[in-house]
């Protein structure tokens, strides 16, 4: 039998372990199986405008640690109705897949990409996606890969600002990604020790969240750490979750309060030993899905086994943080503030 002809694109925002996944995709396809591998650049735009390259396995070594993705991403949908280019993007999708000859595309990506990948399937396209965002909120996995990095990287921030919040006896307010949800705040906000996590799952009462504060201040704690979700639900869109809460904080209790916006810092650099394995694991294991034919399928984690679902089954669900989540429920035990009594 001809072997199979693959491509490989990652789209959506970056975030690390994005090389470990193209490593494993590309060193398993090309070692183990003997696969031609089609490097597509700058995500589904890459696609669209048969923007392409052959992957050869030298490039794939020395990638590993490194941050960023060496195919490049985009936010494309080509799916989305654009006024302004009437020009039929899915039908050049197709048309690139078969001027390249391909037997799959490996779609690396969070919620969006894999709701493309869908279409695409239902497009006649043979799929397989991979999940990754440090946003964790990839609807039928217990895990994507870039959250362990971002989840260190972000409590490493709170670690830091614990003494200069307290050399100025200040509150701190820090600003963690997660637009719808607050996974990324959670576990940041457990892991670094924050006194207050907001989240967007979570309805939460400035009162609450002062009088907690003032009580912390009475109980001659000296500081305070508030670690918000970027997507809590606030008056104003175009002010910043912690430029809002800082605010609230400061005019509400008179302590001086500070903001911090961790912002991209978060996605940039090198994945952490766990995300470099989950995202080896995942990329292999998309390999061996295609190898068998078993097209249609993202990749997901379930306890500690590597599975697949289909894509058609996860369409446009979110996993959002439940309000009983056990964590939550151990943080009040612990007399951690999410918003509400
Ligand atoms: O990668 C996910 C995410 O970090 C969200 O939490 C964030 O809101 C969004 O991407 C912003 O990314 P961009 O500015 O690249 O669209």
């Amino acid at each position: 039998m001809k072997p199979k002809k693959i491509g490989i694109l990652t789209a959506g925002g970056d975030c690390p372990g994005l090389n470990a996944a193209i490593r494993g995709v590309g060193k398993t396809a090309i070692v183990k199986y003997g696969m031609e591998v089609i490097g597509i650049s700058s995500g589904f735009l890459g696609l669209i405008d048969n923007d392409t390259f052959p992957l050869e396995e030298n490039m794939l070594s020395g990638i590993l640690t490194d941050g960023g993705t060496i195919l490049g991403t985009s936010r494309e949908k080509p799916f989305k109705k654009s006024k302004r280019y009437k020009i039929d993007k899915p039908n050049m999708i197709k048309e690139t897949y078969k001027k390249l000859g391909l037997d799959c595309v490996v779609c690396i990506g969070g919620n969006g990409t894999m709701k493309t990948a869908a279409k695409m399937v239902t497009e006649g396209l043979n799929v397989i996606g991979i999940p990754k965002t440090i946003d964790n909120d990839v609807w039928g996995t217990d895990q994507t890969f870039g959250f362990d990095s971002a989840l260190w990287i972000a409590t490493e921030a709170i670690d830091r600002l614990h003494s200069t919040a307290n050399s100025h006896k200040r509150i701190m307010v820090i600003e963690i990604m997660g637009h719808h949800a607050g996974w990324l705040a959670l576990y940041t906000g457990m892991a670094g020790g924050g006194d207050v996590i907001l989240l967007p799952e979570l309805d939460y009462d400035m009162d609450v969240v002062n009088n907690y504060l003032l009580e912390r201040a009475r109980n001659k704690k000296p500081y305070s750490i508030v670690v918000v979700a970027e997507g809590i639900e606030k008056p104003n869109k175009d002010q910043s979750a912690a430029s809002y809460i800082a605010e609230q904080i400061e005019s509400g209790t008179g302590i001086e309060t500070r903001k911090t916006i961790l912002g991209y810092i978060q996605r940039g650099g090198s994945p952490s030993p766990m995300d470099r394995i989950l995202a080896t694991r995942f990329g292999a294991y998309a390999v061996d899905l295609i190898a068998h034919e078993d097209y249609g399928k993202m990749v997901i984690k379930k306890g500690e086994k590597i599975k697949d679902i289909y894509l058609s089954d996860v369409g446009s669900k979110l996993r959002l943080v439940p309000q009983d989540h056990k964590l939550i429920k151990k943080g009040r035990g612990l007399d951690i503030c999410f918003g509400s009594k």
